[in-house]
């Protein structure tokens, strides 16, 4: 039999937690001939551990081939066990009117003592991969303090935003999402995000180029991706969930299968200090996985003067995160 992978995830009984489980569960994480276990990971209180009892009920009730088995804890030390992945989407989300870097010292103790589990127990082959926000800085943390895994092995979640921009550019060319190639997010997860419109294709030619409409791109296409969490948050009254599992599920595919030649994803891993975003801060580029465990930065792509600046705004906005958090990260 196929040894099974062990999946942490924690927030496991939340909204994320709920749409992302079934579907790792069924394969469409780790693909269709892989086991999985899943460690999940709640508070350790009452009605979060209910909660988690429920959904791992439901989860027996689906009979899922490859769900081996399931381990349901309040620990991160037992969650974290032999873990092969860590997908750290516990954490608060932000309500209405609320910017993420609000949450920053609310939510990023978590991803201290996380960073320590992570290190003295998951899998030496681990890989870490953060949605709870702000996911690049909660990175940050938690890879500062798992001071024996390698730098490379964390990564934060910016696959949704470029599927939000991929499906914008598709919805104003008229054509369909899959028309569109190499959406690409540079910088932070957050309202400065960068979402690039030049080195993006629609049907083969520049998004920039096929789209025609310089003051659509950076003007209503860019604050509609990156204000599209807040645009959900007030539409539902709670943070995006299917498409925030939905994009995780691609990331950790993005980053477990060979990327396609001529093709890259955006992924939030630390800076080696491309496209001038300093060295060390968990920024999204455009990434591509060679299927083993490796992945490289891709170089040499143009930036059109407000892309680049827009860039750099983002860039300083992560390093001052970096700064907030100082007393969080191992002196
Ligand atoms: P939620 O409130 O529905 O669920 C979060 C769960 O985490 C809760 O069940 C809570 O009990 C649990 N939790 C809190 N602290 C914990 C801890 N220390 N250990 C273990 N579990 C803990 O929230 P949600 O909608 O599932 O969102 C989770 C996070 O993901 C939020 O921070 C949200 O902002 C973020 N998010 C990120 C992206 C992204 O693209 N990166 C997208 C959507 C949401
Ligand atoms: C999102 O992009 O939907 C999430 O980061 C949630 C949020 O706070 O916007």
């Amino acid at each position: 039999m196929v040894t099974p992978i062990r999946v942490a995830i924690t927030g496991a009984a939340g909204q994320i937690g709920y749409a992302l489980l079934p579907r790792i569960a069924n394969g469409d994480m780790f693909g269709p001939d892989q086991p999985v276990v899943l460690q999940m990971l709640e508070l350790p209180i009452d009605a979060a551990q209910d909660a988690l009892r429920g959904v791992a009920m439901e989860l027996d009730d689906c009979a899922f081939p490859l769900l081996h088995d399931m381990v349901l804890t309040s620990d991160p030390n037992v969650a974290f066990k032999d873990a092969n992945w860590c997908l750290l989407v516990g954490s608060k989300p932000r309500g209405p009117g609320m910017e993420r870097g609000d949450l920053l010292r609310e939510n990023g103790p978590i991803f201290e003592a996380q960073g320590k589990a992570v290190n003295d127990h998951a899998a030496s082959d681990v890989r870490v991969a953060v949605v709870g926000n702000p996911c690049n800085t909660n990175a940050l943390i938690a890879m500062n303090w798992a001071k024996d895994v390698p730098n490379e092995r964390f990564s934060a979640m910016t696959r949704l935003d470029q599927n939000r921009a991929q499906a914008q550019l598709a919805a104003k060319a008229g054509v369909h999402s899959t028309a569109v190639k190499n959406a690409l997010i540079w910088g932070n997860h957050s309202a400065t995000q960068v979402p690039d419109f030049v080195n993006c294709t629609i049907d083969g030619r520049s998004a920039a180029d096929v789209i025609g409409d310089e003051a659509w791109l950076t003007g209503e296409f860019f604050q509609t991706v990156q204000q599209r969490g807040a645009a959900i948050i007030k539409a539902r009254g709670k943070s995006s969930a299917a498409s925030a599992a939905s994009a995780l599920i691609d990331h950790v595919r993005d980053l477990t299968t060979p990327t396609p030649n001529g093709r890259w994803n955006s992924v939030c891993v630390p800076s080696d200090g491309s496209y001038d975003v300093p060295e060390g801060l968990i920024s999204s580029f455009p990434v591509r996985a060679d299927g083993k465990g490796g992945y490289e930065i891709v170089q040499g792509l143009e930036l059109t003067p407000f892309l680049k600046e827009k860039l750099a705004a983002s860039a300083a906005e992560l390093a001052h995160e970096r700064d907030e958090v100082k007393a969080l990260l191992p002196s």
